[in-house]
């Protein structure tokens, strides 16, 4: 299997807080992995390092084999990683369409370009008959389909989705699951989840990496790592039972 992401040795603290420490891992081009982990985990600090937003203290990050550890996020997108976020970063007040076609800016500056490829990703999501309304009007689904379309709309060959799930009900959950599953299979694009909602993960994933105060303690399959003393006890041990 060919890696397309190699996470090697990295730490990262924060003050007095080791939010990552000695984190190496992989992801295989073409899977579905996932990284979970109670809260404070590490988790969206290691997808900071991996997309450039904050460098680690330590370790290097490979993207199809090259150090892209240096690199600012700009460039990190352009190579072919891209991203949604915990906290939705959508701009509220510009319509679906415009908020999109930032996306597909990065690799063009002529703008008829760009908004064809965000009505593509918007089609893909399902929001292509939504595109002139306002974002602040629209739901949280929508909103999330929102970002997940303008890094589409990147041209990702690694998609980073930090908790696409969080505030969905169970259908919206269940359609999002497919979404996503074609995402992957139809666009060939590698995903790299961070989940709090474990049947999502354990429904969707190849391989589950585990994180707990900033150690990854178990990677493997869903149902070994679902099965693994360690990872029960970060979880029930932990404050956060969700
Ligand atoms: N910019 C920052 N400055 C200081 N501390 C930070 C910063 N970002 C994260 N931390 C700390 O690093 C640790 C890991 O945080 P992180 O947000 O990566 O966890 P997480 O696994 O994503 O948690 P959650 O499930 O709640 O989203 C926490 O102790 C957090 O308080
Ligand atoms: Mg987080």
């Amino acid at each position: 299997m060919v890696e397309i992401l190699k996470v090697e040795n990295v730490t990262k603290r924060f003050g007095g807080v080791v939010a990552l420490k000695q984190v190496s891992l992989t992801v295989e081009e073409g899977s579905i992995t996932s990284l979970i982990g109670p809260n404070g985990a590490g988790k969206t600090t290691l997808f900071n390092v991996i997309n450039g937003y904050i460098k680690p203290d330590e370790g290097r990050i490979f993207f199809r084999e090259e150090n892209v550890t240096k690199l600012p996020p700009h460039a990190i997108c352009k190579r072919g990683i891209g991203r949604t976020f915990q906290k939705n970063r959508v701009f509220a007040n510009m319509t679906v369409l415009e908020n999109v076609t930032i996306g597909a800016l990065l690799h063009t500056s002529d703008v008829d370009e760009a908004e064809s490829r965000a009505l593509e990703s918007l089609k893909i999501v399902g929001l292509q008959n939504k595109k002139n309304r306002v974002v602040k009007n629209l739901t949280i689904l929508e909103r999330k389909m929102v970002e997940l379309a303008r890094a589409l709309s990147t041209r990702p060959a690694l998609l980073l989705l930090d908790e696409i799930a969080a505030g969905l009900t169970e259908a919206e959950i269940a359609w999002l699951l497919k979404l996503l599953k074609r995402i992957n299979s139809e666009l060939n694009i590698t995903l790299f989840i961070v989940e709090h909602v474990l049947k999502f993960v354990m429904n969707i994933s190849d391989k589950v990496i585990v994180l707990d105060h900033g150690v990854k303690i178990a990677e493997g399959p869903p149902e070994e790592v679902a099965s693994n003393s360690k990872v029960i006890e970060a979880y029930i041990g932990g404050e956060d039972n969700a």
